[in-house]
């Protein structure tokens, strides 16, 4: 196989764009070992006899950030020096090219270079590349195939890693079920999982919530997706979820009433996102969403669980999204997300690498 850059590129890069990016052993090697550096940090005992070696030694991790990050980006270039490697972030917009995406662009006007070329420079540079590159918010079509990214992949000749793209955020996905993982004792499936819409002043992407229902259905949980009407997740995207639940013992369920979705609860996910209205009507969508204020995480709906442990992967928009009472509480498992983004990322890229 032939890149488009002229270099030679192995048949099997491992990619890792999606949570089906990875087989069963792979995503199981990297949530037990997430666990594992997670016990040992804790417990005040070097992480490098758990890992495979350095696996990382002499190689180089190249980021590009199209959007805004603080824990994806800090986690990633120290889940690299863990292991051994270099990290080197660049933002676009701040100091490189502005870069064409179309193929066939004519490139006259303000884009000064086509992303494939970039790409394919930096896979000269780099042993991996991470890329973040948001949704358009306004081309379902492509949002819902994750064009962007599959066009980095597709020019890049190293392994890309997503940090999150229109329609999937795996990295945060990983960390995630390592913390219920972490949380449960590994003893995740049969749980009720409930992914909770919420109120947000702004439309939001829909990768966090794609992955979460991805994640918590192969966990094999009992999922709720609580959501106002105006608000349903992709079809195809819950369709799949449902399938993944089934085939590993759990099932996936959708309500629009969320104090009784809450209701015995082992775990409430929240995440606000636009949905596919954002895309043919959004002054509906906004309309719809800014009369949604009572869709908020409060220690009143936690009540209603089974003592179950809050998520958010955070940014958080407090009083809005969640009460205080609740970021602040017992149930509160945003902080052990955040940190489980160093290990789960740090156990990606021995899968990458090794
Ligand atoms: N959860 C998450 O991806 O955080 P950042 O946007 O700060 O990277």
């Amino acid at each position: 196989m032939h890149a488009r850059n002229g270099s030679s590129t192995p048949a099997t890069l491992r990619h890792v764009l999606r949570l089906s990016d990875l087989e069963d052993g792979a995503w199981r090697r990297i949530v037990e070992s997430a666990v594992l550096f997670r016990r040992a940090k804790r417990a005040g005992k070097s992480l490098n006899g758990l890992a495979s070696g350095q696996v990382g030694a002499g190689k180089a991790l190249g980021m590009v950030f199209f959007n805004p990050s603080l824990r994806t980006r800090t986690s990633m270039e120290r889940a690299a020096q863990q292991l051994g490697a270099t990290a080197t972030t660049l933002t676009p917009g701040s100091g490189t090219w502005d870069l064409a995406w179309e193929d066939g662009a004519v490139m006259n006007g303000t884009e000064a270079e086509h992303v494939r070329d970039a790409i394919g420079v930096l896979s000269r540079y780099f042993d991996a590349l991470g890329v973040r590159v948001f949704a358009s918010g306004t081309d379902y079509e492509q949002d819902a195939s994750d064009t962007l990214i599959r066009t980095v992949a597709d020019a890049a000749t190293v392994p890309v890693v997503n940090l999150e793209s229109a329609w999937a955020h795996p990295c945060q996905a990983a960390a995630d079920a390592a913390v219920l993982h972490d949380r449960f004792d590994g003893d995740v499936a049969g749980k009720k999982f409930v992914l909770s819409w919420t109120h947000h002043p702004k439309a939001l992407p829909m990768a966090v919530p794609n992955s979460a229902l991805r994640m918590a259905a192969r966990c094999g949980m009992d999922v709720t997706i609580a959501r106002p009407d105006t608000h349903a997740l992709d079809a195809s995207v819950v369709d799949t979820a449902r399938k993944t639940a089934s085939r590993n013992g759990g099932e996936v369920t959708q309500t629009s009433n969320l104090d009784a979705a809450v209701d015995g609860a082992d775990v409430v996910y929240a995440k606000s996102w636009g949905g596919p209205l954002v895309y043919t009507d959004p002054e509906q969508e906004g309309a719809a969403r800014t009369a949604a204020t009572d869709w908020r995480i409060t220690a009143d709906r936690m009540a209603r669980t089974r003592d179950g442990a809050f998520m958010h992967c955070l940014p958080v928009r407090r009083n809005v999204v969640v009460d205080d009472a609740v970021m602040d509480g017992r149930h509160a498992l945003h902080l052990d997300q955040a940190e489980y983004r160093l290990h789960a990322q740090r156990a990606l890229l021995e899968h990458v690498w090794g």
